[in-house]
């Protein structure tokens, strides 16, 4: 018996980045033997933003074509697109009857959205988006969610419409989820910034070797290390904490030799270079044996498993509110 159940999402705004991989991915594949996930594209999510159409199905179906190739496996997790469930939205509209406004409007996500947009871009769907997030998950009756920071206040947000929820409707007996703070390494963009697709400093996933070199080439290094001879501190390197992920076994000879200058900058890239292909040749040769038949495949045998678990959610929440069954 798995202990746990699991719920999280991935927003498909996007090809994959190594971002995503250390910062998400690497824990979904360390619970997927303890516990029984369910992992979805957000796709209704990713409509908040500003995107092409064509753009977000392609990315959704990527996304899932990318997480086979890294090890998430449909025989062990749950693996499916949110839109495909339509239940996520209806459990969200019912969610709403009990959200007062002032809650949302007071998250801090949505008041820094709404800035970066400007005024006129408040609506309702990213109003909303925690109560679709508590959907989400309460749908499944999840008791934890691992989440990354940024998206604690969502989830405490989520929790209190669903305790609010469970009050006024005693007989829905909705979860209330644990956030689970998964801790990751923190691997900054090629510029030294947040790793994001906006800026332009990521490094993609299914990038070919040479465009991966390219990237890492270009990566800010300890700016006060002008010259080849100058020592450098890698605890002010951008690349150094990468190393700490791909090339474990050699922290110590690139500490010591940047220390003492016997490194230069371009040498260690070159390492990373290397270290890189190693950790991610597996995922390349993988995600090329994954047909587009297989991603379909993965994403209806998800959409068939996530609906009836959602089903015995939505009828108990249905009787609770006073709705009348259709049989
Ligand atoms: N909002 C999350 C993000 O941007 C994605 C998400 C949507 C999610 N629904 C969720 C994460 C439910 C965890 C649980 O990263």
């Amino acid at each position: 018996m798995k202990n746990n159940r699991v719920v999280s999402g991935m927003r498909p705004t996007g090809r994959l980045h190594l971002g995503h991989l250390e910062g998400v991915i690497r824990n979904w594949l360390r619970m997927q033997d303890e516990h029984e996930c369910f992992y979805f594209v957000a796709d209704v999510h990713a409509l908040t933003d500003r995107y092409e159409p064509e753009d977000i199905s392609q990315w959704s179906f990527e996304m899932i074509r990318d997480w086979l190739a890294l090890g998430i496996d449909p025989a062990k997790s749950t693996i499916f697109v949110q839109s495909h469930v339509p239940a996520h939205v209806s459990l969200a509209t019912l969610l709403g009857m009990v959200t007062p406004v002032s809650w949302l409007e007071r998250c801090p996500t949505y008041k820094d959205r709404v800035a970066e947009l400007g005024s006129g871009s408040e609506n309702l769907g990213l109003l909303a988006y925690p109560v679709l997030m508590a959907a989400d998950v309460t749908l499944y009756g999840a008791d934890k969610v691992p989440v990354g920071e940024d998206q604690v206040t969502h989830l405490e947000l989520a929790r209190e419409v669903i305790r609010k929820f469970n009050a006024r409707f005693p007989g829905a007996r909705l979860v209330e989820p644990q956030p689970l703070l998964t801790s990751s390494p923190k691997l900054m963009g090629t510029d030294g910034r947040k790793m994001s697709k906006s800026y332009g400093n990521t490094v993609e996933l299914a990038a070919t070797a040479e465009e991966t070199q390219k990237r890492i080439r270009s990566m800010k290094t300890d700016e006060a290390r002008k010259l080849r001879t100058d020592p450098g501190n890698p605890d002010h390197c951008n690349l150094y904490p990468y190393h700490a992920i791909y090339s474990v076994e050699q922290t110590g000879e690139i500490r010591q030799g940047c220390t003492t200058a016997a490194l230069g900058c371009v040498d260690c890239k070159k390492i990373l270079m290397d270290s890189l292909d190693r950790a991610l040749g597996e995922y390349r040769a993988r995600r090329g044996t994954i047909s587009d038949d297989d991603v379909r495949a993965v994403m209806a045998a998800g959409a068939r498993r996530a609906s009836a678990a959602a089903a015995e959610t939505m009828n108990r929440v249905a009787q609770s509110v006073g709705m009348v069954l259709p049989e």
